[in-house]
């Protein structure tokens, strides 16, 4: 079956549901407990900034007692093992797709563990809590450290690569996302004008199903690592 040059690959938050990290929109999603527009835009930051913290800093933390699933380890593999090229376009702003070994990644809403300062804009990598009284780093400035975390009504990072690599794409997987939100719900649709065959693969039909050539369904732990197999002819 591995008779593909260029592999795009979208991934979402059911690839780290199994790592015991939550989805967003299931019934008991981040988004079932919290407002995005309190913590995942920059009004909400501006009126609340500690509130917004508090939600970056606990999911920060909660990146140190999970662990990459059999799924993100099969994409990693895929990555090693193909000849050809492979792209891994992740929505999820967890470590797990380096955490098992992925190199071709592009984090297009941003990572828990990067942070910048609305000031200077300097951004570097940050393990801690953020707080409000924070000096940054570079300019010395209080109250302007933020989660490098792309919110709603910002533009997602990389999106010229991604479209670069979209347009030679001769497969595009997307894996364990809803297709709720846009840029990366349409990326099926790009990718398939241009030519590559789609197939998505996730618990359930997303919103988007009807777009893929293909679509298989189940637990991203078994169906992933059964699906790079085939791919590359285990
Ligand atoms: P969603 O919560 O919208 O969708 C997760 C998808 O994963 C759903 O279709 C589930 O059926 C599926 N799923 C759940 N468990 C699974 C499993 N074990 N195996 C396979 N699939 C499973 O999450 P995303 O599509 O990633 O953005 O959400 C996209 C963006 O919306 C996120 O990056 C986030 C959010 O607002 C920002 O915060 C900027």
């Amino acid at each position: 079956m591995s008779t593909y040059e260029r592999i795009v690959i979208l991934t979402g938050a059911g690839l780290s549901a199994e790592s015991g990290l939550a989805t967003f929109r299931d019934k008991d999603g981040v988004w079932a407990k919290y407002d995005y527009r309190e913590v995942a835009t920059p009004e909400g930051f501006a009126r609340n900034p500690s509130l917004v913290h508090d939600f970056y800093n606990m999911r920060r933390r909660s990146l140190a007692s999970v662990k990459p699933n059999a799924a993100h380890i099969a994409l990693a593999c895929l990555e090693q093992k193909h000849k050809g090229q492979v792209l891994i376009v992740t929505q999820n702003v967890d470590n797990l797709h380096e955490a098992a070994g992925s190199q071709n990644l592009i984090h297009m809403h941003g990572e828990l563990l990067k942070v910048f300062c609305i000031h200077c804009r300097m951004g570097c990598s940050w393990a801690d809590d953020l707080s409000t009284d924070l000096a940054c780093p570079s300019c010395d400035k209080t109250g302007g450290m933020r989660p490098d975390i792309v919110w709603f009504g910002e533009m997602p990072y990389r999106m010229g690569d991604i479209g670069d690599a979209l347009a030679e794409a001769d497969l595009f997987i997307s894996i364990g996302t809803s297709g709720n939100v846009y840029p990366a719900a349409g990326f099926v649709a790009e990718a398939r004008a241009n030519g590559a065959h789609t197939i998505e693969l996730n618990l359930e039909p997303s919103e988007g199903v009807s777009y893929f050539a293909e679509a298989i369904h189940g637990p991203a732990t078994r169906i992933v690592p059964a699906f790079v197999d085939k791919l590359l002819g285990i």
